[in-house]
């Protein structure tokens, strides 16, 4: 079952007004065509981990567990700190954990949704027992601040859940990840991608992406997977109390409530403060709800993620 939960945005806000001072842009196109209004954007040394860390505590903080309670860390972020080694241990090191398995997940927008479900998959099993599932990510160190096209989309933070295994291993959850559904289709990988790597230009490079492809794509691969949890379960959109969706583009996220015939009043928003924090996007916007107090024990929870390669996912969890 989930524990707690928590996030942490880096304290400078970068508005579109000042964007427009940048790039041939304006506050207009971009809340018409985004519904974006702002981003937060870390401080110069600022690095992932540090957002992670600080959303990681904030989400022990609000679970009421010691960091010694925690056995598993899975975290993930296409933006880490270093080639090698993974944020997660850099993770694990400063919230003092010195047993149990940290490691980073890179599925890019989808990539909490994937993480969601490993570390749901490995609770399960028997041999984890609490985890720390975290999503962070400095998206503005891949972005080309002179590409209108790009630069005015993403933004930086992070957000993590705590996860405690149910007391049968092997026994289904009714608290917790009740069923989880993931894509993947290399075929589209050039469709959004980061142009370097150390493998390839032995550089960071910067994030490409046709964006009318990506839009194009995103409605039906998104409820696609959501009709998988639906079957797999029984429950339907009447059924949700909160809709999480990763929070790209306030249009692919109301087309798809429209499409699946979830009630607009039940669909979490945050893209207009944060942006796209990419994998950091689902578990910070479940840290707004809860502290909102929106969120509660017991709710019905939908999230659902899609982006680079494509990847896509969908988690139905009974909070
Ligand atoms: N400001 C002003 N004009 C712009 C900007 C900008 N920031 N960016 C592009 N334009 C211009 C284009 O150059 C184009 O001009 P032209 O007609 O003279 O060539 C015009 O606006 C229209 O461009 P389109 O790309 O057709 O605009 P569109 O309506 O598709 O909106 C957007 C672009 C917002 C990127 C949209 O395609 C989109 O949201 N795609 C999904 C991308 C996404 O969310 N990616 C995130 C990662 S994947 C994920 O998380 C789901």
């Amino acid at each position: 079952m989930v524990l707690g939960v928590g996030g942490y945005l880096p304290e400078r806000v970068l508005t579109n007004a000042e964007l427009a001072g940048m790039v041939d842009t304006t506050d207009e196109w971009i809340v018409q065509r985004t519904g974006i209004r702002q981003r937060h954007i870390a401080a110069k040394g600022e690095v992932t981990s540090d957002l992670a860390i600080a959303a990681a505590k904030a989400a022990l903080a609000n679970a009421g567990i010691e960091a010694a309670d925690i056995d598993l860390i899975v975290l993930a972020t296409a933006t880490p700190d270093n080639t090698f080694p993974s944020t997660a241990v850099t993770v694990q090191a400063a919230l003092g954990i010195t047993h149990g398995a940290a490691f980073d997940l890179q599925a890019v927008c989808s990539g909490f949704v994937f993480a969601l479900s490993t570390a749901d998959c490995m609770l399960a099993s028997g041999r984890f027992r609490r985890a720390l599932v975290i999503g962070a990510e400095t998206f503005s160190r891949i972005l080309d601040w002179t590409d209108r096209t790009t630069c005015v989309l993403f933004g930086d933070g992070a957000g993590a859940v705590v996860l405690e295994r149910q007391e049968q291993p092997g026994t289904r959850a009714d608290r917790g990840v009740l069923t989880s559904h993931l894509r993947s289709d290399g075929r589209h990988k050039l469709k959004l991608y980061v142009d370097g790597g150390p493998s390839s230009t032995q550089s960071v490079g910067f994030l490409r992406m046709e964006g009318r492809e990506v839009f194009r794509h995103a409605v039906g691969m998104i409820t696609d997977v959501i009709e998988d949890a639906f079957k797999a379960t029984g429950y339907g959109p009447d059924d949700i109390d909160w809709f999480v969706p990763h929070q790209a583009n306030r249009r692919i996220i109301d087309a798809s409530a429209v499409k699946l015939g979830i009630a607009a009043d039940k669909v979490v928003i945050t893209v207009d403060r944060h942006a796209n924090t990419s994998a950091a996007s689902i578990p910070l916007a479940l840290s707004v709800a809860a502290a909102e107090g929106r969120l509660k024990p017991g709710n019905l929870v939908l999230l659902e993620a899609m982006g680079g390669g494509f990847t896509w996912g969908s988690v139905l969890l009974r909070w």
